[in-house]
């Protein structure tokens, strides 16, 4: 993961992507980051973003430091007009931000090793209902292997 890290965040700019970082007591506690990626929809290829990783240190989980770092992370990326935003994670967690099952949203996973329930989207305000297809990630998750679930017993 730390290298698929380093690798993602050579590909921010100023106006793509963003990594954010929470801090207490002077340290860093926890950490997301936003990356570009692809909507391949009918009418054109859609700029939209993908939420991986996020982590806060163990001894602070449920102080609501990931939820800040999310709602924070929304809040610029609909600011910059970003209009779907993707992740692969627990919906239990997740659906408090709105984001719900991408399968059910005319989107397509960009690997069958992503569990349905695990695909999921966020519809920001500039989305439109033609944004429809399948979601490409960038290549630095293909480049660490760091699409969906590998079968072990293969
Ligand atoms: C997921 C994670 C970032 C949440 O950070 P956090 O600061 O503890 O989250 P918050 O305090 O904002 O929210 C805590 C709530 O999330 C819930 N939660 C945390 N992880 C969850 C999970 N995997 N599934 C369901 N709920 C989860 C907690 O039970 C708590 O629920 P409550 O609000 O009903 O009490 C943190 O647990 C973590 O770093 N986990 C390890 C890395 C990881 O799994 N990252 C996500 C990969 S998709």
């Amino acid at each position: 993961m730390a290298d698929l890290v380093d690798t993602l965040r050579d590909t921010l700019t100023a106006d793509d992507g963003l990594s954010l970082v929470a801090e207490h007591d002077g340290q860093v506690v926890g950490h997301v980051m936003f990356t570009r990626g692809l909507l391949d929809a009918p009418r054109r290829l859609v700029d939209v973003h993908v939420l991986s990783p996020l982590a806060v240190v163990p001894p602070l989980h449920g102080h609501g430091i990931g939820s800040a770092l999310v709602r924070h992370g929304l809040r610029i990326l609909a600011e910059r007009a970003v209009p779907l935003v993707w992740l692969e994670g627990d919906p239990r967690y997740y659906t408090r931000f709105g984001f719900a099952a991408g399968g059910g949203l005319g989107f397509r996973r960009p690997s069958l090793r992503i569990p349905d329930g695990a695909f999921q989207v966020l519809r920001l305000p500039e989305y439109e209902p033609w944004m429809t297809g399948t979601l490409v990630y960038a290549e630095p998750f293909w480049r660490h292997d760091a699409v969906g679930l590998r079968d072990p017993g293969v």
